[in-house]
């Protein structure tokens, strides 16, 4: 498992890095984002939606668990953000009827580890750390089979350095 770190200082660094991530993404795809509140998962899933040219503002609401952003241009991919937060088992996450496996949407969802491994096979988990006293975040990126590897091999990532 080949993991890499990318390294955004700021806010935007984030976000541009969400928006190369948001180009590679395909129909079918699983993202997993963990990390502590305000790390930024929020921030890096608006970069997704740019890079995707989704409709809508992508925001994490209370008490809103799944958003479904249909993109811009016809033959594009929706983005379905999901804020499993609140959710604590297996059977909430269930109860959304995510459909993974549908080819014309992409699923982000925050914190979502240890929830919805089992909802595909192939995805990518990124984790995200903030620093102590800098704006700085850290994303480890670690492809989980079908063709992350290679899709993470093509993503200019700020800083990168081979991980853990
Ligand atoms: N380098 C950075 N990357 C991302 N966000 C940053 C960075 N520096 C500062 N920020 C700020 O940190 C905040 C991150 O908030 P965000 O809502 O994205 O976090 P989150 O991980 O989604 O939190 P939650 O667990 O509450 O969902 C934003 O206000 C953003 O502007
Ligand atoms: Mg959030």
């Amino acid at each position: 498992m080949n993991t890499f770190v990318a390294n955004l200082p700021t806010a935007q660094d984030t976000h541009d890095f969400g928006a190369e991530l948001g180009r590679l993404l395909r129909g079918g795809d699983l993202v997993v984002l963990s990390g502590p509140l305000g790390a930024g998962k929020t921030a890096l899933t608006q970069g997704i939606g740019a890079g995707m040219a989704v409709q809508g503002r992508i925001a994490s609401p209370t008490f809103v668990i799944a958003r479904v952003h249909p993109p811009r241009d016809p033959g594009g991919v929706t983005l379905v953000h999901v804020d499993a937060y609140r959710l604590g088992s297996l059977a909430e996450v269930d109860d959304l009827d995510l459909d993974i496996a549908v080819t014309d949407s992409a699923t982000v969802v925050e914190w979502g580890a240890g929830l919805v491994e089992q909802l595909a096979e192939a995805r990518l988990v990124i984790d995200l750390q903030r620093g102590a006293d800098s704006d700085e975040r850290t994303a480890a990126l670690t492809p989980v089979g079908g063709d992350w590897a290679d899709r993470l091999a093509r993503l200019p990532c700020p800083g990168a350095r081979p991980g853990r």
